[in-house]
């Protein structure tokens, strides 16, 4: 019987759509090349459904998501909606009600024209960084007290959790096993200001004697934000916490080449799973035509990677790759001279190459 998914998708607001589009295209094009099929099931969440009926993201969506496969998102984020109401219920709201307690985001240069930093080549950057996803200020605990007075205070707190941290962490070792590349693991924190970040300290250790292949790295957010403009080559997979990861990924999003290359995996390991672009909605841009969709093409080579389809997942990101290192694409800017469509056409266009 020929292998059948069913994916939820969430195509969002601003660019969401325009991109969202060109992967779920690609996504069927790599499938019909590799004998399985995807069956997609759209979900209108979103700014312009949240105006219409005051509903971000109802619990039964998310339990129709849970008996899916795996949902591709576009982006969540609208300028005429209170800052951040769409992001914490709809982006948030899937990453806790699903756990997905590892948000992967790979920073991976393929041609060296993409790089901001002089004299970096491809095999300089290539790193991946197991971001936690479901604890920190995140977590949503806080509030405010005399709220909107002189004396207003507001609180939200780091919570980590020894289940959360352990989890997290011992996901990144094996991962890094996985990979095979220079067998180290970097875990990046701010344990010498935070004193809570002990406990990510001692977790890594604890864990850490599991794997005696592995090399323990560290580094402190500050120094590691440093090293990763200076030397990206010292890293090979990173572990790090919720918030600090969040900044640290966009930096690296920035050495790949842009925001519009970046795409990321919120995980738990065999459950459905919710992958989507680095990049946000941006409003400036939208309907235009102009963001480039790469970001959302490598989030659904994601998707397919953790569907178990490595084979479909390998012919897109070596198609993307053909783009570059051929020069028919030559950055993910908005001023790229190539548009939307063109860019997830040419894709296409090297699956079926590649596909033969
Ligand atoms: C990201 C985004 C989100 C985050 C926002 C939209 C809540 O920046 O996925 O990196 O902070 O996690
Ligand atoms: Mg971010």
């Amino acid at each position: 019987m020929a292998r059948r998914y069913r994916i939820a998708v969430v195509p969002g607001d601003g660019i969401g759509p325009e991109v969202t589009r060109e992967a779920v295209e690609t996504l069927k094009v790599a499938a019909e090349a590799r004998d399985f099929s995807l069956e997609f099931q759209e979900y209108p969440f979103g700014a312009e459904h949240y105006l219409k009926t005051k509903e971000t993201l109802p619990d039964s969506a998310l339990t129709e998501m849970r008996a899916q496969d795996a949902i591709l998102v576009g982006a969540i984020g609208d300028p005429r909606i209170p800052t951040g109401l769409l992001e914490r219920a709809i982006i948030s709201g899937v990453r806790f009600g699903l756990d997905l307690y590892v948000n992967l985001r790979p920073v991976k240069l393929y041609a060296e024209q993409l790089c901001p930093l002089k004299g970096k080549r491809p095999e300089d950057v290539d790193l991946v960084v197991v971001r936690e996803n479901t604890e920190d200020v995140y977590a949503g605990i806080g509030g405010f007290l005399k709220k909107g007075t002189p004396d207003e205070v507001a609180i939200q707190e780091m919570i980590f959790t020894r289940k959360g941290v352990e989890r997290v962490i011992r996901y990144a070792f094996e991962l890094c096993r996985r990979r095979g590349k220079t067998k180290k693991l970097t875990m990046i924190d701010k344990a010498n200001a935070v004193g809570a970040m002990d406990l990510w300290t001692r977790v890594f250790e604890e864990v850490g004697r599991d794997f005696p292949e592995i090399q323990r790295d560290h580094a402190y957010i500050d120094a590691a934000c440093m090293w990763m403009v200076k030397n990206p080559e010292a890293f090979d997979t990173v572990v790090v916490s919720n918030m600090f990861g969040d900044i640290f990924t966009d930096l690296g999003a920035a050495i790949q080449g842009g925001m519009g290359m970046a795409a990321s995996g919120n995980i738990h390991p065999g459950r459905v799973s919710m992958f989507e672009p680095i990049h946000g909605s941006a409003p400036k841009h939208a309907g235009k035509g102009v963001a480039s969709p790469i970001g959302a093409i490598l989030a659904g080579q994601m998707l397919l990677e953790h569907l178990g389809e490595s084979e479909a997942a390998a012919l897109v990101a070596t198609s993307v790759e053909d783009l570059f290192a051929t020069g028919k694409l030559r950055s993910t800017g908005t001023d790229s001279g190539v548009g939307t469509r063109e860019q997830g056409r040419l894709v296409r266009e090297a699956i079926g190459c590649r596909a033969g």
